[in-house]
């Protein structure tokens, strides 16, 4: 089955360590998403301190798995001059290259829904001491605990040719 269709989302990790050569390609994958006239206007925050993971499980409801994981990464979405307005869409995509490349590793991640809501960047952002730009996402990343299996949404009905129909 091919990479796309395999990943979901994974939120129980068991306790084995993810080695820092994993973490690094997960940001080479990041940093090789498109972007809006290749503004890349991201940077990304690797989190393994526990307590800060404990503090971020509490930026969100659908943030706790980060007090069960040893490392997450946090994509920062900077202030850009090119294409501003894009850098919401610049930012998603990297963040779906980690969660592509995680699986394709053997690893299970979740995103963790933060831009635009303000009371979560800035909750996430004072924890961080992020001072430009804003926190944009994150992601919880961890060995899966259990085989998951994929449910496979493919949808014919909402397949179009040349125009919308009702
Ligand atoms: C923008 C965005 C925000 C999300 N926020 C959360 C979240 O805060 N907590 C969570 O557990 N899952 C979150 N998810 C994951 C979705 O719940 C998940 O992708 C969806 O239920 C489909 O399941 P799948 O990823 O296993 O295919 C988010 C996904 C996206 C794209």
């Amino acid at each position: 089955m091919s990479l796309v269709l395999k990943r979901k989302s994974i939120r129980k990790y068991t306790n084995k360590v993810i080695e820092d050569e994993k973490i690094q390609e997960l940001l080479k994958a990041a940093m090789q998403a498109p972007s809006a006239n290749n503004q890349q206007p991201w940077e990304f925050i690797v989190v393994d301190d526990q307590a800060l993971l404990t503090k971020l499980s509490e930026a969100s409801p659908g943030a706790w798995m980060l007090k069960n994981v040893t490392k997450a990464i946090v994509v920062v979405m900077k202030e850009t001059e090119k294409s501003p307005v894009m850098a919401p869409q610049d930012c998603a995509t990297a963040t779906q290259n980690i969660l592509l490349r995680a699986t394709e590793l053997g690893l299970g991640g979740v995103w963790i829904g933060v831009y635009p809501k303000q009371e979560r960047y800035t909750y996430i952002e004072a924890q961080l001491k992020i001072t430009k730009g804003h926190a944009f996402s994150m992601i919880a990343l961890g060995y899966p605990d259990a085989d998951e299996t994929v449910t496979l949404r493919y949808d014919k009905s909402r397949v179009h040719t040349n125009h919308y129909q009702e």
